[in-house]
């Protein structure tokens, strides 16, 4: 029981090793720590190791008897986990979505489970990997380049109307129309195959706007959402985490999108609260909670928005499992 164990104190706000590189500071790490409640003999995964800001303060907090299980969809990720974390035998390693976590038999009983959403610095920064508009590069963007079509194939045959709809729904980019429509008539010219293709398309079509960001940042957004089917993964793996969670188990969520926080705010609610009365449904009161939210939205502070500007769309959520009767587990 978490109640008998030892418990070690979070570390007050800095990464477990202070030497990490600038460009992969972990975002909200002494939160997501307070808010795992590290156990030193817990079994925890990281369903995002990117390059392990907070899988190794998680193991710094960890006993002999610990676990951590580590996943990421980008090999490049997982590379990185072999060579820093491979020896470690409390640690085991598996590539892949969290989205398919269920079926990985060690991934039981867990005392916490982190999901860092979106993409890590390393993959916007090498252009090869296809994210950046400010990095020309072959358009990818896939986080696994192994899985599923590259912007650029989806570019190449996707239908009008659907890239308007993606950029629109994914970017809340309100040129969706008109940037699609651009798409569509240079493709039948030629491919468009590179980052800077693209970036300069949007950018002959979309006038810079007020704060002078990069008008083709929110389409490379949108499509890169779209391309690794970040919603879809993240629908199951809270699904999943709920289930791989024990009792008194803590879930910790940061998502950098507002489709992605409403999706876990959504999430932890259904879970947590009783739906509102209503004639049609009275199984509502029978409504057995399987979570409590320990707390809303946790964001940056100014600190934090200083050192590091990538945390300024960050938003934390954390979560605990209830007992089955709708308790504290002991
Ligand atoms: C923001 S980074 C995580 C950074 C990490 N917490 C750290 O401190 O270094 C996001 C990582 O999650 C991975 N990722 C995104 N969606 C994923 C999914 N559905 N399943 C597994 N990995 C995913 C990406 O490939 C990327 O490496």
């Amino acid at each position: 029981m978490a109640g008998d164990r030892m418990r070690t104190t979070a570390q007050p706000g800095h990464p477990a090793d202070p030497s990490a590189p600038a460009a992969h500071l972990p975002v909200l790490y002494a939160q997501v720590m307070d808010g795992l409640r590290v156990v030193a003999d817990g079994r925890y995964l990281d369903g995002t190791f990117g390059r392990g800001g907070h899988a190794r303060g998680v193991l710094e907090q960890l006993g002999p008897g610990g676990r951590l299980l580590l996943m990421d969809k980008d090999p490049e990720a997982i590379a990185e986990a072999e060579v820093n974390f491979g020896g470690d035998a409390r640690v085991s390693i598996r590539r892949g979505s969290f989205a398919s976590l269920g079926g990985w038999e060690q991934a039981r009983d867990l005392d916490g489970i982190l999901f860092d959403l979106g993409v890590s610095s390393p993959q916007l920064d090498v252009a090869e990997r296809g994210f950046s508009f400010g990095k020309d590069g072959p358009l990818d963007m896939r986080m696994d380049p192994e899985s599923g079509e590259s912007a650029a194939q989806w570019l190449a045959r996707a239908e009008e109307r659907e890239i308007a709809d993606v950029l629109w729904l994914y970017g809340e980019e309100r040129q969706s129309r008109r940037i699609a429509r651009a798409i569509v008539a240079r493709r039948a010219q030629q491919p468009i195959a590179r980052t800077a293709e693209l970036a300069e398309l949007i950018n002959s079509v979309v006038p810079r706007g007020k704060d002078k960001s990069n008008p083709a940042t929110r389409s490379f957004q949108a499509i890169r959402i779209h391309i690794n089917r970040e919603l879809a993964d993240l629908e199951t793996g809270l699904d999943a985490a709920l289930a791989a969670l024990r009792p008194g188990g803590r879930l910790a969520v940061i998502s950098f999108h507002s489709l992605e926080d409403r999706m876990v705010k959504q999430f932890v609610a259904r879970h947590a609260k009783a739906p509102p009365a209503n004639r049609r449904l009275p199984q509502a009161e029978t409504f057995v909670p399987a979570l409590a939210d320990l707390g809303g939205a946790i964001r940056a502070d100014e600190a934090e928005l200083a050192a590091n500007p990538r945390a300024r769309s960050a938003v934390l959520r954390v979560a605990e499992k209830l007992d089955g009767q709708g308790r504290k587990a002991a």
